[in-house]
């Protein structure tokens, strides 16, 4: 078998290049682990900044997203309660972002791709990448029809953070960098009405807590949780009294409760390996960077990600010019690091740490009374949360 780009994993970022690379007529094939309804299932990401919304119009990939995506011209901080409200919209150049959950990109890529020639392996096992700093890469893998050999020109590795394509490259060319904070977040999906109209991130003397929704009947929430809690320590009752108390008297009195139907707790990592390609072997997305979710940067670097190597791979295609396949780390990575700086830093001002004293405590409420006084700090905020422009070609 052979292809030009083989394509690890069927996540945002494999799935957005393997759309990109059909649509200029690039032969990809896409090997992923799991079944569509695993990939699917998972609940994850919930905004979209302005790229990969123009993104996804770009592919003609857009007619759910922008039928029931919630555009969002502005967004809440909250400061033991009290609210205040940052208009990114009248901050920066009319910018938005758009509620749109993980699981809805995914089933829109998916539906489209048997029709645009995207080709995916469901079920890929024992998948190994080989001659990664020689000519003639290659991929095998195992299924329920036996062995496969797949021969490429270029492999990129979306197989997010456990997956086998970093593991690939040599620890001696790897540089990593790294943060594991002590918390995590412990998030529920309910059919229940939201309860504000706009996102509200909460620092609370308790800990965060992060209002958002995926409909107008549909409310997804966090609270920042120990590391060694268990979903089993959060009954709903809990789950919901905790969640009105970190948000405070006002919002709390307008959260509509309900049975969850999903409950799941993440923890929280920044994480970076550089450089983002050895040889023939490129990452994109969580296989190279994983950010706290604190500012919804993960899908959308997923996405940056793949538009910038998309390029490259075009360009080299069309006229053998191996610039912007050259390029694409370091491309790649100018975007990666201030959206790593921007969820740290949202992050460390929202959190409750378990070492913290009075003095990092009075810190924090000093920036965010700061944030709610200067339009300054609030542009800034602003320009990083509908996300930073892609670094010129
Ligand atoms: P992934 O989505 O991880 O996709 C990688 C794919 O590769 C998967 O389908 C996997 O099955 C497949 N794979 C792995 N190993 C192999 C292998 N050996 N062979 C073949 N296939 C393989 N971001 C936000 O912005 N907001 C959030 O609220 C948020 N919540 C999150 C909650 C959790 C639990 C996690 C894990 C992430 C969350 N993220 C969130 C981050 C966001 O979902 C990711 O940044 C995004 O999914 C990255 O996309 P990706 O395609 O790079 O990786
Ligand atoms: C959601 C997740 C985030 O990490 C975030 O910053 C905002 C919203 C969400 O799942 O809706």
């Amino acid at each position: 078998m052979r292809t030009q780009i083989a394509i690890i994993g069927a996540g945002p970022a494999g799935m957005l290049l393997a759309h990109l690379l059909a649509q200029a007529g690039i032969d990809a094939l896409v090997l992923e682990r799991r079944d569509r309804d695993y990939v699917e299932g998972r609940v994850r990401a919930g905004v979209l900044e302005q790229t990969s919304v123009d993104l996804l119009r770009r592919l003609g990939l857009s007619e759910r997203l922008d039928r029931e995506g919630l555009v969002h011209g502005g967004t809440n901080l909250a400061l033991d309660g009290q609210i205040f409200h940052i208009d990114m919209a009248a901050l920066t150049d009319g910018s938005t972002v758009t509620v749109y959950g993980q699981q809805e990109v995914m089933k829109d890529l998916f539906d489209a791709a048997p029709a645009r020639g995207v080709k995916i392996v469901w079920n890929a096992e024992n998948v190994a990448l080989h001659g990664l700093d020689g000519s003639s890469p290659s991929v095998t893998w195992q299924d329920a029809e036996g062995k496969h050999h797949l021969a490429c020109d270029y492999i990129a590795g979306c197989d997010g953070f456990h997956g086998v394509s970093r593991a690939s490259i040599p620890a001696s060319v790897l540089q990593v960098f790294e943060r594991v904070y002590p918390f995590g977040w412990l998030g529920v999906l309910a059919d229940v009405p939201p309860a504000a109209h706009e996102l509200i991130y909460a620092n609370h003397e308790r800990g965060f807590a992060l209002a958002s929704m995926r409909s107008a009947t549909r409310s997804r929430y966090y609270v920042q949780c120990g590391l060694d809690e268990k979903i089993e320590d959060w009954p709903d009752e809990r789950f919901w009294d905790e969640l009105c108390l970190r948000l405070g008297p006002e919002t709390g009195a307008k959260v509509v409760r309900g049975a969850s139907f999903e409950k799941s707790i993440a923890p929280l990592r920044s994480f970076v390996a550089e450089p983002m390609r050895w040889g023939r072997l490129f990452l994109a997305g969580d296989a190279a960077h994983i950010v706290p979710p604190t500012g919804a940067k993960g899908l959308n670097l997923a996405a940056s990600d793949v538009i910038v190597l998309a390029e490259g791979l075009i360009e080299f295609y069309k006229s053998s010019c191996i610039t912007g396949i050259d390029r694409y780390s370091a491309r790649a990575l100018s975007r990666v690091w201030k959206a790593e700086r921007f969820s740290w830093w949202f992050t460390s001002i929202t959190h409750r740490f378990p070492d913290m004293d009075g003095f990092s405590r009075k810190l924090q409420m000093a920036e965010l009374d700061y944030i709610k006084g200067s339009q300054a700090a609030q542009r800034s905020l602003a320009e990083n949360y509908v996300g930073l422009p892609l670094a010129a070609a």
